[in-house]
């Protein structure tokens, strides 16, 4: 049966006892998933660089009673090494493991032709969508290795395929991280249980679609909750055996016939 996620119906109790870490959690998209994951009963960490916000999303999830979640302030442009190692010996000495982590920031940079491109905005956009999730997932592995079932997902964009013109860096970065997906999926299928993944979101109203596309009328996408059934397949027990698959949270795919 070939049916689309957005009709994923997750249980109630899906993320249970599950340590979630997502990035970009303040806004948009991360922040309406880091909310429904605490819904389905996952202790949330939160992790962006505008404090503000990831208190307005901590205090609505202790508000609803959902398990408590935890504010990591990090900026992915300036992070280094030591950063993503400070984080993950917190990590562990809080918690001891990571089920889930979701790369969900993101940088847009600029729509231009590559052959006007400022060259130090292309490496922050590469920095931001690409090197941070390498140098953080490299660091959680310990983490999410302690975990019975860990699921990393990367967000992709249809925007990226077939090099599409003045996409630019950010086309570059998230195919990029699609590839770094797929040789993560591979070398970790045996002797982990961590499974990795990337999803597709489609279009809906954020900041950063606004900038994109500063023409669109906001009304004419779904709303962000549309989305999230695809995030709680892809990070709960029902995706067990996906691995190293991009999928897109609004299209059918075969893989789901047995969880809906
Ligand atoms: N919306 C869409 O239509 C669409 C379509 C395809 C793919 N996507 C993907 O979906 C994901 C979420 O995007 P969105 O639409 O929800 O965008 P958004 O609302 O603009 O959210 C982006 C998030 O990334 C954070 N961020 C940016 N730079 C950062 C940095 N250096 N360090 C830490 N955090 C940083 C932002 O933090 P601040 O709020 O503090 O700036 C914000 O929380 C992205 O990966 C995007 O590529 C979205």
């Amino acid at each position: 049966m070939t049916t689309s996620l957005i009709d994923y119906q997750p249980a109630a109790d899906l993320l249970q006892d599950r340590v979630i870490l997502v990035t970009g959690a303040g806004d948009g998209i991360g922040a309406a998933l880091a909310t429904s994951l605490a819904a389905h009963g996952a202790t949330v960490i939160l992790l962006g660089r505008t404090i503000k916000k990831l208190e307005k999303i901590y205090d609505a999830i202790v508000a609803a009673g959902y398990p408590q979640p935890a504010i990591v302030p990090l900026d992915l442009e300036g992070a280094t090494a030591d950063h993503y190692q400070e984080l993950a010996a917190t990590l562990q000495q809080e918690y001891g493991r990571l089920d889930g982590l979701v790369h969900n920031a993101t940088y847009l940079g600029a729509l231009m032709p590559v052959e006007h491109y400022d060259l130090q905005l292309w490496a922050r956009v590469l920095q931001t969508n690409l090197t941070a999730p390498l140098l953080l997932t490299r660091a959680l592995l310990p983490l999410l290795k302690q975990s019975t079932a860990a699921s990393v997902i990367f967000t992709s964009a249809s925007e990226i395929q077939g090099g599409r013109a003045y996409w630019g860096a950010y086309s570059v970065s998230k195919a990029g991280a699609d590839n770094l997906m797929q040789i993560l999926a591979s070398e970790l299928e045996t002797n982990t249980s961590i499974r990795v993944n990337s999803l597709i979101p489609g279009p809906v109203q954020s900041q950063t679609r606004r900038t994109a596309f500063p023409g669109e009328d906001p009304n004419q996408h779904p709303e962000i909750e549309t989305l999230l059934p695809a995030y709680l397949y892809l990070l709960g027990p029902d995706s067990e055996n996906v691995n190293g698959q991009i999928l897109h949270a609004q299209e059918s795919h075969q893989v789901l016939a047995a969880s809906i």
